[in-house]
C-alpha cells in the first residue's frame, strides 16, 4: 500500500526546539513563546501541508474527566494532521490508581499528555510525575489552550494585538483566568465584569494585576458590564454555569441575568466583536440574535483551537 505521507514535503526546519515541559497554566509559556506560538500558528493555518509529518510517529494521551466536542476534537485532528496519532480514555483519572502511577505509565507509550480535569491538582500531579509534557485542556482554574485560540482570533480579526481592550462579561471563572493571564502580556487592555461573589480568584487577579503592571495594559474587574463595556473592541462570554455547578444552575441564572450579552449591551460598544468560547446556551449568558450577527466571531475561535494547538504540539513535543 502506498504511504501518502511519502508524497509529503518533510518538516520544515522552522519548527522550534521543544522545550516546553508542560503547558499547566497560562504562565508556563513565557510571553516570548507566546508571540513565537501566535507566529506558528499562522504558519500552520497558511501551509497546514508543510507540517503534515512534523509530528510524525509521536503519539498523544488525552484523559479527559469531563465531555469535549472542541478540545478533544481539535487535539486528535491537531496531533493527525501533523503526521502522529492519539489516544484517548475518560473517567476520573485517579479512580483506579494513583496519579503517578498514570503518569509513569502513559510516559512509556505516548510522548505527551492532555487531560481535561475537575481539579488543577490533578494536572500538576500529573506534571510533577510524567517526563513527557502535560498540557491542561481545562481544569477548575485555568482554560489555557482557549485563551490560546482567543489571543490568536483576535489578532488575526484586528492584525495586532497590543492596544485593544477585551471585556469579559460573566463567571469569574477558568476561562477569565486564562484570559486575565494571557491577554495582558500581548497588550490587550481587559475588563472583567461579573456579578458580585462572582469575580475572578484573588490570588489569580494579582497575579493578572502584575503582568498588567509590567506590560502597560490595564486590568479592570467590576461587576458593572457597562463599565467593561466601554471602549471594547471585543466582548466575551461564557456559560453561567460550567462544568461541576450544575447544582448552582438556578441561583446562578438569577444573579447573572443582566449580565447577559445582547443587542442592548452590545450597543455600549459599538463595533466590538463577539466571542464565546463555545457551548453557548441561547438566551442565557448571550441571545440567538448577537451570537448570530456578524459581530460575532465563535466559529473562528472554534477553528483557531486546532492551529493553536497545532503549534502548542510542534512546541511541545520531542
Ligand atoms: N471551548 C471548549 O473547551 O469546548 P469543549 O468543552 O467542547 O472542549
Amino acid at each position: 500500500m502506498m504511504n501518502i505521507n511519502s508524497a509529503l514535503p518533510a518538516a520544515p526546519s522552522v519548527r522550534p526546539k521543544a522545550s516546553l515541559r508542560r503547558f499547566a497554566w497560562d504562565l508556563d509559556l513565557s510571553q516570548d513563546e507566546l508571540v513565537q506560538l501566535l507566529e506558528l500558528t499562522a504558519a500552520l493555518k497558511r501551509s497546514p501541508a508543510s507540517y503534515a509529518r512534523a509530528l510524525e510517529g509521536r503519539y498523544l494521551s488525552l484523559l479527559f474527566e469531563k465531555p469535549s466536542l472542541r478540545t478533544r476534537l481539535t487535539f486528535e485532528l491537531a496531533i493527525k494532521q501533523l503526521g502522529g496519532d492519539a489516544v484517548f480514555s475518560n473517567g476520573l483519572i485517579a479512580e483506579r490508581e494513583p496519579l503517578k502511577d498514570v503518569a509513569r505509565n502513559l510516559e512509556r507509550w505516548t510522548h505527551g499528555i492532555v487531560a481535561r480535569v475537575f481539579s488543577q491538582q490533578t494536572i500538576e500531579e500529573l506534571a510533577r510525575w510524567s517526563s513527557v509534557p502535560v498540557i491542561n485542556a481545562l481544569s477548575d482554574l485555568y482554560h489555557p489552550c482557549q485563551a490560546l485560540a482567543d489571543v490568536f482570533t483576535l489578532k488575526e480579526h484586528f492584525g495586532q494585538l497590543r492596544g485593544l481592550k477585551l471585556a469579559f462579561v460573566g463567571d469569574g471563572n477558568n476561562v477569565a483566568h486564562s484570559l486575565m493571564l494571557t491577554a495582558p502580556r500581548l497588550g490587550v487592555d481587559l475588563a472583567v465584569a461579573t456579578p458580585p461573589g462572582y469575580a475572578p480568584n484573588p490570588e489569580i487577579a494579582a497575579v493578572a494585576a502584575g503582568l498588567a503592571a509590567a506590560s502597560g495594559t490595564s486590568l479592570t474587574v467590576t461587576s458593572e458590564p457597562a463599565e467593561a463595556l466601554r471602549g471594547a473592541d471585543a466582548v466575551y462570554t461564557d456559560v453561567w454555569t460550567s462544568m461541576g455547578f450544575e447544582d448552582q444552575a438556578e441561583e446562578r441564572r438569577r444573579v447573572f441575568q443582566p449580565y447577559q450579552v445582547n443587542q442592548r449591551l452590545m450597543e455600549m460598544a459599538p463595533g466590538a466583536v463577539f466571542l464565546h468560547c463555545l457551548p453557548a446556551k441561547r438566551g442565557a449568558e448571550v441571545t440567538d440574535e448577537v451570537i448570530e450577527s456578524p459581530r460575532s466571531l465563535v466559529f473562528e475561535q472554534a477553528e483557531n483551537r486546532l492551529h493553536t494547538q497545532k503549534a502548542l504540539l510542534l512546541m511541545m513535543l520531542d
